[in-house]
This record gives C-alpha cells, structure tokens and sequence, in this order.
C-alpha cells in the first residue's frame, strides 16, 4: 500500500471516492443487493465524526448494559460496515434483530432495499472543522490511504472533496434534506461531548428502549473516551502496524470539541469559513457548533 497511487488507492462509486483496499468491487456488490429490516439500525457518519464512539454506544444501548459485546468483539465485526470487505464475511442475514451496522454512505449511495424498507438512521455529524483535523492526523497513519500533504494542500482536498467519502458538505447535505426524516436522529458529536448520559437517553428512547437510569450511567461511564481507550476491542490496537501506525498518531488520538484551534492558522480558518459560508448557503438546519 505504501508505494501506490492516488488512483490505485481510490476508486470512484456513485460519483465519490472510496479506498479501494477496503470497497473492493465484490463489496460493494454486496452492499448494493443487500436486504435491509425495518428494525435494522445504520450508524450513519461522515469519517471521522465519532463513528468508533457510536460503535460503542449503541450495542450497550442494545444490551441494556451489559458489556459482553464490546469487550468480546471488535468494533469492526459488532457493528460492520456495510460497505466493508469482511461485511460480506460475517453472515449478516443470520443476525438476529436489532442488527446494527455502521456506513460512511452519501445518502444517494444508498441501496434499493434501504429506500423501501426506511430502517433506524442514527445521523452523527461533528464540527467539520474537528473532522478535518481528526482526518488530518489520521491519513497520515492509515496506509491504505493518500498522505494528506502539507495541512494547505489537505485543507484544499478536504474542501474539494476530494478524499475518501468524498466531500463532507455534501455527505451532511444530503443526509439532512433526507426525505426519511422520520427514520432519522440526527446527533452531534459535540452534544455526546457536553452531556454523554443524555445523549445515551435521547438515543435509546429513538430505538424504542428505557433503560434504568443506572444502566445509562454505566453505559456513558463506559464509553468516556479514557475508558473507552483503553478497550483494545474498540481502539484499533488490533490492527497491523504496517495498516496504521499508531505510533503516528493515535485512533483515538484526543476526543476533544474544538482541536482545530491548536491546527488552524488564521488564513486557513478565513479560507475553511468562506467555503463553509459559500457551500451552506441554503441550509436552514441548525448545526451545534454554528
Ligand atoms: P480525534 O482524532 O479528534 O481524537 P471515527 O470513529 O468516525 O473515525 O472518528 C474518530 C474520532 O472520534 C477521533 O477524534 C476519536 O478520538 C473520536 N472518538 C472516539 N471515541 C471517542 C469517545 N469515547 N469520546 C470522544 N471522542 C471519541
């Protein structure tokens, strides 16, 4: 991976680029003819968006607490990524209900059976500010992607679109103008930084559970970023070293709101303001960090 090109790593579906390591054309095949259940529920986020965090949040949710899954499993096999190579490996329609997977999708991406059927969408957006700082460090670990450049030329691909998943204006765009709103809970990674138990409650009452209020502190206790660091099921630990170098930068590198600020020069937070201003013009959704 290491000495390939930007067009050896990516590949172009549904007009936005995916690593190809991990969408090999099979995978998406499969993504593409599979059959969703109403009770499915799709962890649904730009990368770098609080996705991991998630992964971890809502299986407890689905246990009532019971920690078995994520101390068992690794985050990738407890909620796969539909559109993953080891997706198609997993026996996915032997899962019993509620299954809960996870995908970087553009709301277009999405397939046939998603449209009819309208399962559960958890929608986590983040600040795309913190999105590109996140990103940032981590195309610099992750092998199986373009090294971002110098953090000018990241931030100019970055406004473009022009890395994997494409551009996040779009991904939340189409995601927000969802005309299946009503299937959708649209969250903040910020509001889980401010108030993890109730972002907990708010998610379990959109899946339909009560938990007791001390099973939701024992799932928010659990998932605070130094405690979920250290599960070695949920850190990327397991991961070869040759596949992201850790040593780089960490998979759960800071978990804070707002480390963009230690990044950003000036010029570059006018440059990402104006763009921001420009493509969100019509968007009348309130955003957390807005
Ligand atoms: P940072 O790089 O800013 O630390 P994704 O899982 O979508 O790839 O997103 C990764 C980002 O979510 C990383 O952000 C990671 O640290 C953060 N994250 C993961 N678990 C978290 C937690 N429990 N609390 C806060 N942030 C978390």
């Amino acid at each position: 991976l290491q000495n390939m090109t930007e067009a050896e790593l990516y590949s172009l579906y549904k007009g936005v680029y995916v690593p190809t390591h991990l969408h090999p054309p099979e995978s998406l095949r499969y993504c593409e003819e599979f059959t969703f259940r109403p009770d499915d529920i799709l962890i649904t986020t730009y990368p770098k968006s609080g996705t991991t965090w998630m992964q971890e949040v809502v299986p407890l949710i689905v246990s009532e607490g019971d920690l078995t899954p994520v101390l068992t499993v690794p985050n990738w096999d407890r909620v796969p990524w539909l559109e993953e190579h080891r997706a198609i490996l997993l026996n996915l329609e032997q899962r019993a209900s509620p299954r809960v997977f996870a995908t970087h999708f553009h709301h277009h991406m999405m397939n046939e059976s998603y449209f009819k059927i309208k399962p559960r969408v958890l929608y986590l957006m983040r600040n795309p500010k913190d999105v590109f700082t996140s990103s940032y460090y981590y195309y610099g670990m992750a092998s199986y992607l373009v090294k971002p450049g110098t953090q000018d030329e990241f931030m100019e691909k970055f406004l473009d679109g022009k890395i994997m998943f494409g551009s996040w204006f779009d991904h939340v765009k189409g995601w927000i103008n969802a005309e299946e709103r009503e299937s959708i809970l649209y969250i903040f990674y910020e509001e889980m930084i401010a108030d993890l138990k109730g972002s907990v409650e708010k998610i379990a009452k959109f899946l339909g559970k009560s938990l007791s209020p001390d099973v939701t502190e024992k799932i928010a206790e659990h998932c605070v970023f130094k405690n979920m660091k250290q599960n070695i099921m949920s850190n990327f630990s397991l991961v070869p070293e040759e596949y992201m170098d850790q040593k780089k930068s960490e998979f759960l590198r800071k978990g804070i709101a707002g480390d963009w600020k230690n990044l950003f020069t000036e010029a570059q937070e006018q440059r990402f303001d104006a763009v921001y201003k420009e493509k969100m013009k019509d968007v009348t959704f309130k955003f957390m960090w807005d």
